[in-house]
């Protein structure tokens, strides 16, 4: 069980609490997690449009919706009216499936209310490159406040995240992606690349080659991981994407982009540049995809979905299936099909198309990997 992290000194542990949310809500009238979601017509999203998180009543409803982790904790002894486990000895798939949930939901057991936990700093399975950014808050007194879904997806949802310290004021914002444990069209896809992994535990294996509930965790799990490596390398080689902060279980924190108010980035999808922003950012998208390509990258599903304007700048999101050009030997489809779909955005919006040349573009990145 975990410690409780805040001091408790002389005011009570709800004391101080209550009055650091009181703080936090009567402050945040402004605070416009603001729906990232407007129509903008893409036939992937999936998206049932609730994700706005303006709505102060509303401002927790979303947070522990459907699949989302849930900070209620689970069971641990069987009821009487339960069905007898399957077999003796050995766990079940439900009881492996049930310590999973467990393991995530501990670092929010004993802690804030729904909500509100502490931070998960101390607990995650990796951090970020070192040096940690100045703005990040890696103080164990942290206490990590939702702000309601930035979007939901078929693979994940995004939340806004709030890391604070009581005692300080000290916080940054983050953006939290929850990988979905459910069937979805990215993990058939991409079946064979997880398969293709050794498991160390033959039952892991099987548990994934079955999609037992237990074996679509543990590949939500790895997407996280592959996801957080994918940034935490591309971040270090200079490549605009958000900072990876941490990846715990099927959750990864990374760098909010957006206002310090909590309104995130657009899409790219969402907007209508003027001319000259329009070259601009087909300049930016171009040296992004150039340094991807020197470390021998391709970003595998790259659209004006997969694209954030932060005021002017352009971040690449969304990396769990980062693609190796050189040793895939299909990755210079994958570049192909990136830099065409991204490019007929351009066009569409009115782009010389002697500028927004998809096949020049893809050429330089192969030469720019040394693959000719
Ligand atoms: N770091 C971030 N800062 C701000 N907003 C973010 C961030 N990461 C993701 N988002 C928002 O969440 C949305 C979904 O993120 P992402 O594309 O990574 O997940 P996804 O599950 O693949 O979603 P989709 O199926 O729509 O592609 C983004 O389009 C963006 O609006
Ligand atoms: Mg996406």
């Amino acid at each position: 069980m975990r410690k409780r992290k805040l001091k408790h000194d002389d005011d009570s542990f709800e004391d101080q609490f209550n009055d650091y949310f009181h703080n936090k809500i009567a402050n945040s009238g402004d605070g416009n997690a603001d729906d990232a979601d407007a129509d903008d017509g893409n036939p992937n999203d999936g998206n049932p449009g609730s994700g706005n998180a303006d709505d102060a009543d509303d401002r927790y409803a979303h947070a522990y919706d459907d699949d989302a982790p849930t900070s209620t904790r689970m069971r641990r002894f069987r009821d009487e009216d339960d069905p007898a486990p399957r077999s003796r000895g050995r766990m079940t798939e439900e009881a492996r499936a049930r310590l999973v949930q467990e393991r995530e939901d501990v670092v929010i057991a004993d802690g804030p209310p729904t909500g509100y936990r502490w931070t998960t700093w101390d607990d995650a399975g990796a951090h970020g490159p070192e040096p940690y950014p100045d703005w990040l808050v890696t103080n164990l007194g942290a206490v990590d406040t939702e702000f309601g879904v930035l979007k939901t997806g078929k693979e994940a949802d995004v939340f806004l995240i709030e890391r604070g310290v009581p005692d300080t004021g000290e916080s940054c914002l983050l953006a939290s992606k929850r990988y979905r444990s459910g069937d979805h069209r990215l993990f058939h896809r991409d079946a064979g690349y997880l398969e293709g992994r050794r498991s160390r535990k033959s039952r892991e294996g099987r548990a994934v080659a079955n999609r037992t509930d237990f074996g679509r965790n543990l590949i939500a799990q790895q997407w996280a991981i592959a996801e957080f490596a994918a940034l935490g390398e591309l971040w270090s080689g200079g490549v605009p994407v958000p900072y990876p902060v941490q990846h715990l279980g099927t959750e990864l924190l990374m760098e909010f982009i957006g206002t310090p108010d909590g309104a995130a980035a657009p899409r790219l999808a969402q907007l209508r540049p003027e001319p000259v922003q329009l070259a601009d950012l087909w300049h930016q998208l171009q040296e992004a995809l150039v340094l991807l390509g020197r470390r021998g990258y391709t970003h595998g599903d790259l659209s004006a979905y997969n694209l954030l304007v932060n005021g002017d700048e352009l971040i690449l999101i969304d990396l769990p299936q980062l693609v190796d050009i050189v040793a895939n030997p299909q990755g210079p489809e994958f570049l192909r099909r990136d830099t065409k779909r991204v490019s007929e955005w351009f066009l569409a919006r009115g782009l010389d198309p002697e500028v927004a040349d998809a096949d020049r573009l893809a050429d330089a990145v192969l030469e720019e990997a040394g693959v000719v």
